[in-house]
């Protein structure tokens, strides 16, 4: 995860830097106002990505609240506690899993062209947090996307990765237990990736990506080698996945879903008669089925044709159905006509539920083994097989596991986690390119000081006004650091320093002095940390050095 160059508001956004604090000498040090338009929010992997307003990514790009699962995370991190953790997409398998103590991974990369610094360690954390919950983990050094997409050299890459490496390890990942790879020399995630391309085109790549006739061939690789990455942990055996990232990183989680749903060979849906519908066309069908007893001579037995007539005599209205999805009686319309056609021509069928099996990809040999694999009742036709006494879920397990032994992946499509970018520390973005707007890992601990004391604050103009209408800590950077750090695990600790900033017993300088001095000692004992792990990462199996040229 690079958060270089992006801008990081929290929530409402970091527009307005309040003036530096109270009793605090130094001016203020406003990152400037964010000029961007409010109403579009723009996810993009390389660009400077603005989350202008976090609610939008739950609205449009349908990111899940990660406060809709908080309740059942077993033992949650204090990132997920905070809320900094504050989306996610599917997150319940991976929750599940590690409660139960069956088989779940965390995967997250890195484009070594910097420094690793503050933002970067959420994400160490979060991969470290779910290692310690029993999940397989992974830590990539994204070598190629760097030199594809941002064009560093092979040096420099190397330099940037030992130390990604030596933090992810100072911090607590297990090599031993966990794999570390770089993406250039893993074969394994190129073959994927080359097998992933398969199913993707260029057109699909330029919607999401904004990939034109100019983009490089070696950009859109690394796309899909990322695709790789984030399969790559089901490559032995489908199990639940889980990728922390910043939501910038979202287009890829998406597009990664629907490959690793690309990729199976069956799919399960319901059904009420034999022949194939779409969604909606299920909808209606499932309405008239259950309305049977209106319209049928034999309940047990409601005949098509006799659905047919009964669907066109009602005045159907969308939410009757119940289904969002018919906004207009024209579009519901239409599609009452086709049903009601299609209904006709299956005349005297019965209407009854089943699960269907639908073969998308499968061979011969797959698609009779998953036949043969059905008990009970069945039914089959040329692309798919209908079974009556089989649940959806037991159905879904089956074609999973059929799949899997004919040579298919299975994947389960992999979740994800998302946490709010930190806001520099000179207001506005935290950026690689401005030194005193962020924290590196591998910063003196006296600049690190240093920094620290001269940020930005939500503080008041004067001591007086401070505590008369108490610090706004929401507008804080240096209390983001108590937060997303400095606090650490002790969410007393965190609460304090808000509850007396906005009680206004809390006067910034002396915040800032406290904050400088846990940023001080954090980074050297990082640092000590990092030096004692140095013969953990030469021992660990991966390259360091990179033998390409270019
Ligand atoms: N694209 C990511 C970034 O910009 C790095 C990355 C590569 C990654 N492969 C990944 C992140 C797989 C998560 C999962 O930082
Ligand atoms: Fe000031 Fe600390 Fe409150 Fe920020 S959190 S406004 S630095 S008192």
């Amino acid at each position: 995860m690079s958060e270089d160059e992006r801008p990081s508001d929290i929530g409402d956004g970091s527009a307005e830097n309040g003036s530096d604090a109270a009793g605090d000498p130094e001016p203020a040090t406003d990152g400037g106002v964010e000029t961007d338009d409010v109403d579009e929010v723009v996810l993009d992997p390389w660009g400077a990505a603005s989350v202008s307003d976090y609610r939008k990514l739950f609205e449009e790009f349908g990111i899940g609240e990660f406060d809709d699962v908080l309740a059942d995370v077993p033992n949650p991190h204090y990132l997920m506690r905070r809320g900094v953790i504050f989306g996610q997409r599917d997150y319940r398998p991976v929750m599940d899993a590690l409660r139960e103590g069956e088989e779940a991974a965390v995967l997250s990369g890195f484009m070594p062209t910097g420094d690793p610094h503050i933002g970067h360690k959420l994400v160490f954390d979060e991969i470290i947090w779910h290692q310690e919950q029993g999940a397989d983990a992974y830590g990539l050094i994204a070598d190629l996307e760097a030199h594809a997409a941002r064009g560093l050299s092979w040096d420099e890459i190397d330099e940037h990765a030992r130390d990604y490496l030596l933090s992810l390890l100072a911090l607590g990942f297990d090599p031993e237990e966990g794999d570390l790879y770089r993406q250039s020399t893993n074969r394994d995630v190129q073959d994927l990736a080359f097998e992933l391309g398969v199913e993707a085109n260029f057109s699909e790549l330029g919607a999401i990506y904004g990939f034109d006739g100019e983009t490089d061939v070696s950009h859109m690789q690394s796309v899909v080698t990322q695709m790789a990455d984030i399969l790559y942990p089901q490559l032995d055996e489908p199990k639940p996945t889980v990728i922390p990232v910043g939501p910038d990183q979202d287009p890829h989680v998406r597009l990664a879903r629907d490959l690793a749903s690309r990729m199976r060979y069956f799919g399960v849906t319901k059904a009420y008669a034999s022949f194939e519908t779409d969604e909606e066309e299920l909808a209606l069908l499932r309405h008239a089925y259950e309305n049977r007893d209106a319209y049928a001579d034999d309940p047990d037995q409601p005949r098509c044709s006799e659905a047919a007539q009964w669907l066109v005599a009602e005045q159907l209205t969308a939410s009757a159905m119940g289904a969002a999805a018919f906004h207009d009686r024209d579009d519901l319309d239409s599609l009452v006509d086709s049903v009601e056609t299609t209904l006709e021509n299956a005349g005297m069928e019965p209407l009854r539920p089943r699960t269907r099996i639908v073969n998308r990809r499968g061979d011969d040999a797959a698609f009779e083994a998953l036949i043969e694999a059905i008990d009970g009742e069945k039914r089959v036709f040329e692309g798919h097989v209908d079974a009556f006494d089989l649940d959806r879920e037991t159905a879904e397990e089956l074609a999973r596991q059929v799949e899997v032994d004919q040579g298919g992946y299975g994947f389960l499509a992999p979740s994800s986690i998302y946490h709010r970018f930190m806001t520099g520390l000179t207001g506005g973005k935290m950026s690689s390119s401005i030194p005193a707007s962020h924290i590196s890992l591998l910063d003196d601990p006296e600049d690190g000081y240093d920094k620290v004391k001269a940020a930005t604050t939500g503080g008041r103009e004067t001591a007086e006004l401070q505590r008369e209408l108490g610090g706004e800590a929401d507008e804080c950077p240096v209390y983001e650091l108590y937060a997303y750090l400095l606090a650490g695990d002790d969410d007393e600790f965190a609460t304090r320093v808000y509850e007396e900033c906005v009680g206004g017993e809390r006067l910034c300088g002396d915040c800032k002095e406290q904050a400088a001095q846990l940023m001080r000692e954090f980074l050297a004992d990082h640092q000590e940390k990092r030096d004692e792990v140095e013969e953990l990462l030469d021992a660990a199996d991966i390259e360091l050095e990179s033998p390409r040229r270019g």
